[in-house]
């Protein structure tokens, strides 16, 4: 409940002195005593871990209707000391969208969901608050031969996910989704509106993968489309330890970063109960997507890795928007599951990445596997993409480059950390690095109250951003000098007396 010193009441009576004109004013601000409050603060709670009755809950829940509404709910956050928690999609792993430990409210962009898809110039206006799903849908029911490149579950939300990066199966031909925004509309500390001129280009290039609720509120962002063909074939050849899924797997980290731009593969490891074996074993499911027919991925994947054993039958030709579905898991039609934000089942998760470098060696591989046959491993599984391609380009200048993301997750969290701890010898060092879209709070966080220095941040601010994070930093002392949008591991800013 509201702590009696906290000025509380004159927060909202800030909020509904500038919000009263609005005749839906019953429908932008939630209080804890609201009726609906639990249904909208967890309607995109992603993650259960942070939805138990001990998880600090907002003040309040703002679901603006308006600009006016963002720029009302930072004015009155700043002036009566409430930390603002932004929150898109809610998928963030480490909950920071909806949860914080000082007393915060959340600003939820669930009303700003609109998907303007221009087919003729290439480019949507999208809103932060529309899923990736809605995105692919939009693009989908104007056009079979565009298509976006960005993260493969389809619930995630546009504002959190472009904001920090966004990779997926288009990734190895296009790159990451930051890297096809042309415009953006943000509101900054002041409730100033700001575009891509009026920002300028530094401020420009940070929202674009620097990480949300750190330089402002991002409404709006205007995308480039990146052409796709009519048909594309997926397929899973499932290999578990009996079927020599460890030499595979070797072998495919030899390949699979050299294959054409138009192929994407993955590998998820699991552990699964095989009727075959007729035990538990650990399964390397090796997925792909090809931008292309079935009769050319065949003799392509024969030629390349022909220890797969790829064959007609693991193959689907399908719309490249029904291939999102697909590597969801879910059924490819109707494609309207895209609309769905409960399509995918909840669940506790924690998760960290890593990237390797060189190919890890069959022994390696051989204990990393044997992990899942543990039992805290029952719901627990990872993925490793493959990048070369596109994503070789657009990384910094320095070799050898990546030639895997790997990402764990699941609900152990004690076995995940283990996990990584097992894979230290065999990824990036130096720092070790991670994928910011996977925050991951054990890599070191901000002060909760209070200023946290350079130096501090820089422990999982290298780790996340290398040498970027340097000029992310001073981009923020310039846009927000004040840090009101701050979270455990958004970008500081230089304290200057
Ligand atoms: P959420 O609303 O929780 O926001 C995340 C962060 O961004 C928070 O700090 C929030 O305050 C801030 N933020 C949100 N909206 C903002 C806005 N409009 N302006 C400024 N800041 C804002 N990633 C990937 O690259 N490829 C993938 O395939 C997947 N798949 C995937 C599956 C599942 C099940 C999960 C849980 C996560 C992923 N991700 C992913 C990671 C995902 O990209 C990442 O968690 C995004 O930040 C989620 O964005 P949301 O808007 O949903 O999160």
């Amino acid at each position: 409940g509201a702590t009696l010193a906290h000025p509380y009441g004159d927060f909202l009576h800030c909020l509904s002195l500038r919000i009263s004109n609005s005749s839906a004013i019953s429908k932008v601000f939630y209080t804890q005593n609201n009726p609906s409050y639990s249904s909208v603060l967890n309607a995109s709670i992603q993650n259960t871990r942070f939805s138990t009755p001990t998880t600090p809950k907002p003040y309040a829940i703002i679901t603006p209707r308006k600009t006016s509404h963002v720029q009302s709910t930072i004015y009155c956050s700043k002036n009566h000391g409430f930390q603002l928690r932004i929150r898109s999609g809610g998928h963030d792993v480490e909950g920071v969208s909806y949860v914080s430990q000082v007393p915060f409210v959340i600003l939820d962009l669930v009303n700003f969901r609109a998907v303007k898809v221009d087919t003729k110039n290439e480019v949507v206006w999208v809103q932060s608050g529309a899923t990736t799903g809605e995105l692919y849908y939009g693009i989908a029911s104007k056009t079979q031969t565009l298509g976006f490149p960005a993260g493969i579950c389809h619930t995630i939300g546009i504002g959190g996910h472009l904001s920090g990066g966004g990779f997926g199966i288009l990734g190895r031909k296009y790159g990451l989704a930051a890297d096809h925004i042309i415009d953006a509309k943000l509101i900054d500390a002041n409730g100033r509106i700001l575009n891509r001129k009026s920002m300028g280009e530094d401020l420009f290039w940070a929202i674009r993968g620097g990480g949300g609720n750190t330089f402002g509120v991002v409404l709006a962002w205007k995308i480039k489309l990146v052409p796709v063909p009519p048909v594309v074939t997926v397929f899973t050849v499932n290999k578990n330890l009996e079927q020599n899924a460890t030499k595979i797997f070797h072998r495919w980290q030899y390949i699979a970063h050299k294959l054409p731009n138009d192929l994407f593969t993955a590998v998820w490891i699991m552990k699964v109960n095989s009727s075959q074996v007729g035990k538990k074993t650990v399964q390397a499911g090796f997925r792909g997507m090809f931008l292309g027919g079935v009769d050319e991925l065949i003799p392509l994947i024969q030629h390349e890795f022909p220890e797969l054993g790829l064959a007609k039958e693991n193959c689907t030709q399908m719309s490249w928007v029904q291939s999102i579905l697909y590597f969801g898991g879910l059924p490819i039609q109707p494609v309207e599951i895209l609309l769905n934000r409960n399509a995918l089942p909840r669940s506790s998760l924690k998760a960290k990445t890593d990237f390797v470098k060189e190919p890890m060696p069959e022994t390696g591989i051989e204990g990393f596997m044997n992990m899942f046959l543990e039992e805290e491993a029952d719901f627990a599984i990872t993925m490793i993409e493959a990048f070369g391609g596109k994503m070789d380009e657009i990384q910094e200048n320095e070799l050898p480059t990546h030639i895997e993301q790997a990402s764990y997750a699941g609900t152990y969290i004690n076995w995940i950390r283990r996990l990584y701890s097992y894979m230290a010898s065999y990824v990036s060092k130096s720092p070790r690095e991670a994928y910011y879209n996977y925050k991951d709070l054990d890599l070191g966080t901000n002060n909760v109250n209070g200023y946290t220095s350079y130096e501090q941040a820089s422990v999982w601010g290298l780790k996340y951003f290398k040498n970027n994070f340097k000029r992310l930093v001073q981009i923020k002392t310039m846009i927000d000098p004040m840090n009101f949008f701050r979270n455990e591991q958004s970008v500081p800013h230089l304290w200057s007396p």
